[in-house]
């Protein structure tokens, strides 16, 4: 049998053991959830607004195109979705983050490396700064390709290191000390170290870009958002 290639690999005590990582990111999130949002909006300065509607705006959605929201959280993505025409659908394994969702689409409690949705049945996926904390990132891809149409569109959006020496020298110091301080005064200070310690799970563009097309997707692009503190990664079902 295969093994697993898993992207478990700490790092820092920050982040959980292999065995405890989906216990201890399905409670990180339960517990953040109510303040989820706000910090979101302040710990961006806004941004994440955009890179959103960037990301909604690469599948490239006709209207009545049904798509499927992975780890959607509190629902922003359904929400930018739906505001595009897309009918969507989110999933999430954080009954909190569910709990708190601000959005008017249906939303289901379930696991992005299983997905409960037929084969080649959707036109879109999107998935939002979850690649860090699932334990296996092949098999998520792997059910992105699986449920897309032929010419569906998936794309995904994480958190990255900028390119440029000086901007990446900012933004570690803001991403490693200034997150965690504000993070800690608004809502919960180990789970916003956990935030910037968990790109350690993260491989490098050309490996995630790569095993996005191991995993059946064509034309994978990557593009930086925002100085790049982000990454868009986009991919079209065969
Ligand atoms: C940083 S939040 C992002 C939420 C939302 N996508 C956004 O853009 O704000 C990460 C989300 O991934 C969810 N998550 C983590 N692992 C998951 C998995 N294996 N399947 C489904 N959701 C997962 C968490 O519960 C959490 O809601």
């Amino acid at each position: 049998m295969a093994r697993l290639r898993t992207v478990t690999r700490p790092r820092t005590p920050a982040l959980p053991e292999p065995g405890e990582k989906v216990a201890k990111v399905d409670a990180m999130f339960d517990t953040i959830a109510p303040r989820y949002d706000r910090l979101n909006r302040i710990l961006t300065l806004g941004l994440d607004g955009s890179w959103r509607r960037t990301t909604v705006g690469a599948l490239g959605l006709g209207r009545g195109a049904r798509v499927l929201d992975i780890a959607c959280g509190t629902g922003d993505f359904c929400r930018d979705i739906a505001a595009a025409g897309g009918w969507v659908v989110g999933l999430d394994r954080s009954s909190g983050m569910l709990a708190a969702a601000a959005t008017d689409a249906p939303l289901v409690r379930g696991d992005g490396l299983f997905l409960p949705v037929r084969d080649a049945s959707l036109d879109g996926v999107t998935c939002g700064f979850a690649l860090r904390n699932v334990i296996a990132l092949d098999p998520l891809f792997a059910e992105c390709a699986r449920v897309l149409k032929p010419g569906g569109r998936a794309a995904l959006l994480e958190v990255a290191e900028p390119e440029r020496a000086i901007v990446r020298a900012g933004h570690r110091v803001y991403f490693r000390h200034v997150v965690p301080f504000i993070g800690g005064l608004l809502s919960d200070r180990a789970a916003y170290r956990y935030l910037p310690d968990s790109t350690a799970y993260l491989p490098p563009p050309a490996e995630l870009v790569a095993r996005l097309a191991a995993a059946g997707l064509v034309d994978v692009t990557r593009r930086l958002l925002g100085l790049g503190a982000a990454q868009l990664l986009c991919g079209t079902a065969r």
